[in-house]
């Protein structure tokens, strides 16, 4: 049917609706407890995601090395998530990314329609909100903007934003820098499990195989925050997610049992390990439960990198390494795309990363 007919979230907000249709409201377990986002941003007293500082990642000095190394490691089989601070990515490239996003975004929702994506016949990247896709009829309070970003051979430049001029150039940018770091990680993971430095990285299908999607998600100023949801409850498929926002809070994680908001951390990127190393590493890393909440006052933006191993290529398993008698395997083997299949058994929608 493309994209007629599809109603945006943003044309929504700006409708001046005081209450939100149907579809939008959760049920009242989903959300019974949803604070303001402002005050949930602000309250102490509770553990926070961890802020992982990687300047001393490659030290010289073994000791402090070591240490930085050993704090990931903690972070990733606690929590799942982190902040990584020092990250190696030069923040005027961010800052221009964002700009590129958000200029994009300010357009006229007919102008972002041109880029509008079909997912009914599976042309998923583009221009989009979620599709009601089941009997419920359930909807999401967001829009976004989704396409691939690295390797570059594999990228369809005709479908990105044409507007504004350097957000190619900006985007591309910052994809091969996210790359590297990337790679750094999966080696750190992967040394601390006891295997070689380069041996997640082989598993997810390397410089060649890994698929790196970025998608922009938008949530308009929703007049009923408290019944809605920017982002349901879900963990992230993919081996590692990297996220950037314009400093307007709304994550929330699910740590020990309580829905924890994390803070905005200055010139941070918030690290997610995903399903795929949850798996390989037979549960030892996390892949965290998060939900996004949305707020009456400021439109929230973020962009999301998702690393995805091939969908077909690879079986997805523990790692034979980390499988003892003690340490049975916790996953069965899938390949990428039987696993997405298997989380969404059951919905009619074309998986797209959340
Ligand atoms: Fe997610």
């Amino acid at each position: 049917m493309g994209s007629e007919g599809i109603r945006r979230v943003e044309s929504l907000a700006r409708s001046g609706i005081e209450s939100i249709p149907k579809e939008y409201v959760r049920a009242k377990e989903e959300v019974g407890n949803i604070g303001n986002v402002f005050e949930e941003e602000n309250k102490e007293g509770w553990e926070q995601v961890p802020t992982i500082d990687l300047s001393e990642i490659d030290s010289s000095d073994e000791v402090v090395r070591k240490k930085c190394r050993e704090k990931l490691k903690k972070a990733a089989e606690e929590w799942g998530v982190m902040h990584l601070v020092n990250h190696g990515i030069p923040s005027e490239v961010i800052q221009r990314l964002k700009k590129a996003g958000e200029e994009f975004f300010s357009q006229p929702v007919e102008e972002k329609e041109k880029y509008a994506n079909d997912q009914e016949s599976g042309e998923i990247q583009g221009y989009g909100s979620k599709l009601a896709n089941n009997s419920s009829g359930q909807l999401e309070w967001e829009d976004y903007f989704f396409h691939l970003v690295f390797p570059e051979e594999k990228r369809d430049l005709s479908i990105w934003p044409k507007e504004p001029p350097y957000y190619t150039e900006v985007t591309s940018e910052y994809a091969k820098k996210l790359r590297g770091l990337a790679s750094k990680i999966l080696e750190i993971l992967s040394l601390e499990l006891g295997l070689e430095g380069g041996r997640l990285e082989k598993e997810v299908g390397g410089l060649e195989e890994l698929l790196l999607q970025l998608k922009i998600n938008y949530y308009p100023i929703c007049p009923q925050p408290e019944l809605a949801l920017g982002v349901e409850a879900h963990t992230d498929v993919s081996s590692l997610t990297f996220l950037i926002h314009n400093m307007v809070p709304g994550l929330q994680l699910f740590y020990q049992g309580k829905w924890v908001t994390a803070k905005c951390v200055p010139d941070s990127i918030l690290m997610h390990i995903g399903d795929t190393i949850e798996i390989l590493s037979n549960g030892k890393y996390k892949s965290i439960l998060h939900r996004g909440l949305v707020n009456k006052e400021k439109v929230r933006i973020s962009w999301a990198v998702f690393c995805e191993p091939p969908k077909e290529k690879i079986v997805l398993q523990p790692l034979p390494e980390l499988v003892t008698e003690t340490q049975p395997t916790l996953f069965p083997p899938r390949t990428f795309a039987q696993h997405i299949h298997h989380k969404i058994f059951g919905k009619t929608q074309e998986a797209l990363p959340k």
